[in-house]
Order: C-alpha cells, then sequence, then structure tokens
C-alpha cells in the first residue's frame, strides 16, 4: 500500500484560513528530542526556529476546524507551520500514526518518504514511515487530523466508508486521477471549462500538476490532429480543442464521464472500448496516453498506435505511477523511431517522445 493518498475534500478554505490565523502557534519542542541520535536533528526536535505549532484541544469554537473534526473523527488536532526556505528533516511521527494533512498554502514543496516525493494538498498520510519535506520560498501551513492507535489502513477503510455516504459533498479518495471528478455543471463555454479544469486540479492538487496540459497545447500548435487514450471527463481534450484541429479522437473504456459540453468545440470522433481492441485504420499527428496506467497496457499501446503517430507522443503520470515510466523505458529500447523530449518530474510527471 502507498504511504499517501490523495483525498478531494470539500471545505471552506477562507474560513478555516481565519480560525488558523487566529491560533497562537509557538515553535515547536518535541518531547522525545532526548531520544534522537543524530545531533543536527536532537536540535530541530529539541526546539526548532523554523517549525511552529498549535495543538487544538477543543474545536468547538472553530467552525469549520469543528465540521472537519466530525467529519474526520481524529484522535488530535495540530496547526503546523514551516517557515519559508527551512526544511522538515526526515522523521517519524511521534504518537500520531496516520494523519489526515490538508496543506493550506498555495504553493509548497512535495513530501519526501525514502522512496517516493509527492506533491499534495490534502492527503491520508502515514506519518509511522520515515518522512521529509525540502525547503521551499514560502511558508507552508498544515492543519493535520492525526490517529494515535488506528493503522493507515484502519483508517483508510473507513475514510472509504466516508465516501460511500458523502460523495455528494465531494469527498473522495484519490489513488489515481480516476476518480479525481470535477464539477463542471456550470460550465457553458470552451474556456469556462479550462479555467475550472485549471482551478480546480490546483485545488485538489498543486499549481504544478496542471503543466501537462500546458505542453499538451504547446505541442498541438505544430500538430493538425489529436488522439488520446483515455479521456475521463475531457480535461485535456478540452484544452486540445481551443487548437482548432482537423481532426480529434477519444478512445475510453467507460466514455459516461466524458463531459457533452466539448462536443459543440470540435467533430470529436469517440470510441467506447479497451484502447487494446481499437480498430486503428488513421494516422494522428499527436497521440496521448493516459488510461490505465499499468506496464503491460501502456507499453502495449505504444507498440500498437505508435506506427499510426506522425510527430509526438506525450504519457501523463509517469512520476505518480512509476509502471508508466518502465512502460515507455521498455518502449524506447526496442523502437529506434522515437527520442524524449520532455521528462518533466513535477507533480505527476510527464514525458513527450518525438519521431525521429
Ligand atoms: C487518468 S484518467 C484520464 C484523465 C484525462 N486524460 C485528463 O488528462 O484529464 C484515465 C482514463 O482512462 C480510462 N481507461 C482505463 N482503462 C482503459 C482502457 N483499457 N482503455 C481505454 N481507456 C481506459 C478510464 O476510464 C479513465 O477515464
Amino acid at each position: 500500500m502507498n504511504n499517501i493518498i490523495n483525498l478531494q475534500i470539500n471545505f471552506d478554505k477562507n474560513q478555516l484560513l481565519k480560525e488558523i490565523n487566529s491560533l497562537p502557534l509557538k515553535k515547536n519542542k518535541s518531547k522525545v528530542w532526548k531520544k534522537i541520535r543524530d545531533e543536527a536533528m536532537r536540535e530541530f526536535f529539541k526546539e526548532s526556529k523554523t517549525w511552529y505549532k498549535y495543538e487544538i484541544k477543543n474545536s468547538s469554537q472553530y467552525k469549520e476546524i469543528n465540521r472537519l473534526y466530525k467529519l474526520f473523527k481524529p484522535d488530535t488536532i495540530e496547526v503546523f507551520k514551516q517557515l519559508a526556505n527551512s526544511e522538515l528533516p526526515r522523521h517519524k511521527d511521534f504518537k500520531i500514526k496516520v494523519a489526515v494533512n490538508m496543506l493550506l498554502s498555495d504553493e509548497l514543496a512535495p513530501i519526501t518518504f525514502d522512496d517516493e516525493e509527492v506533491y499534495y494538498k490534502n492527503a491520508l498520510v502515514n506519518v509511522s514511515k520515515h518522512h521529509s519535506v525540502k525547503s521551499y520560498k514560502k511558508d507552508r501551513l498544515l492543519l493535520k487530523f492525526g490517529w494515535t492507535t488506528k493503522s493507515f489502513e484502519q483508517v483508510y477503510e473507513e475514510l472509504k466508508i466516508l465516501e460511500q455516504l458523502e460523495n455528494k459533498n465531494n469527498f473522495y479518495l484519490i489513488h489515481s486521477h480516476n476518480r479525481m471528478r470535477v464539477d463542471y455543471s456550470k460550465c457553458n463555454t470552451l474556456n469556462e471549462f479550462i479555467n475550472t479544469c485549471s482551478k480546480e486540479l490546483t485545488n485538489i492538487f498543486h499549481s504544478n500538476f496542471i503543466i501537462y496540459l500546458q505542453r499538451l497545447s504547446y505541442y498541438l500548435k505544430k500538430c493538425k490532429s489529436y488522439r488520446e487514450i483515455g479521456p475521463f471527463q475531457g480535461g485535456a481534450t478540452a484544452h486540445a480543442l481551443l487548437e482548432k484541429l482537423d481532426y480529434y479522437e477519444v478512445i475510453d473504456i467507460d466514455m459516461s464521464n466524458f463531459s457533452k459540453l466539448l462536443f459543440n468545440y470540435g467533430n470529436i470522433t469517440c470510441f467506447e472500448t479497451n484502447s487494446l481492441d481499437h480498430d486503428l485504420n488513421k494516422n494522428t499527428d499527436f497521440l496521448f496516453i493516459d488510461g490505465l496506467h499499468e506496464y503491460d497496457q501502456v507499453l502495449e499501446e505504444a507498440v500498437m498506435f505508435s506506427p499510426y503517430t506522425n510527430k509526438y507522443i506525450m504519457f501523463h503520470d509517469t512520476i505518480s505511477h512509476p509502471e508508466v515510466l518502465r512502460a515507455i523505458n521498455t518502449f524506447l529500447s526496442i523502437s529506434n523511431d522515437w527520442h524524449i523530449i520532455e521528462n518533466d518530474k513535477r507533480a505527476a510527471g510527464y514525458m513527450i517522445i518525438e519521431r525521429k
């Protein structure tokens, strides 16, 4: 199981910030600093000059914090501020085993576990595993709901039940962004759709998350036709539609999520099928692979679709799903026709390869 599962939580950010900004945060002193062997770490946890904390024992006077407290039913509520240009050294949390972390700063560094680096905004985090946070140019504000006796797996099971009960209120566990649903119901134009897409994805994850959409638009300026495997709601397709290409094709095993609004902005040929069963008979300049993020699937898609692609292939989620990266590397090792032009490791990560 991963160390972290993203959460989509509906909350009043302004109110939450108002409540948090009213708290008298103090320099954090860890009770266990004496037990720490490394001297620099011991100094940091003895009394940190760059890491501030406040523990809320009774949340009833804080409307929004209390609403979230009642939703999650944790054992502890803490607020932390990590000052700009300071790092949080590698550690396991003391007392707390698992936490729902809500990061309230707009821009921040990722959390680093021993084997992965993850950007997130709201997430269930296994704080019993070693983790650290690199320094960043801005303060990092964190609201943390912690559990002292339950394990990561137990709280995860409880949140799954909450997801069933609360999904009308927009509470989701996000394993891949299959589940990360953006509400486009109020969008009436393509621009409104695109703005909502960027705003919501940035809210859920990080401003770096949408870079792949900007790069997609950039390369499409050199293309006349577009094919996408796994359009889901149509976030990337909408960006492609802005470029007014001659041909659009989308392939998804489940087209029910695809926004009908997008059909007003281009002639989109849709196929509801497993990509590997698709009957290919047409070339496109651009191929975007963002369907099932499994090694065999991505590799077979690249092998099957690349002869029908004239210029570029983009793969999303190369960092969040290392299987995707592994599949691309295998593909590049068996095909001499393509070379890497972008390998971006920020947020979920993406790679773009170009026909030689
Ligand atoms: C990660 S989402 C795509 C997000 C979208 N490309 C975007 O940028 O907004 C993955 C999509 O792949 C689709 N999918 C999963 N397995 C598939 C398969 N075997 N063939 C085609 N589509 C698949 C899912 O139904 C889902 O809509």
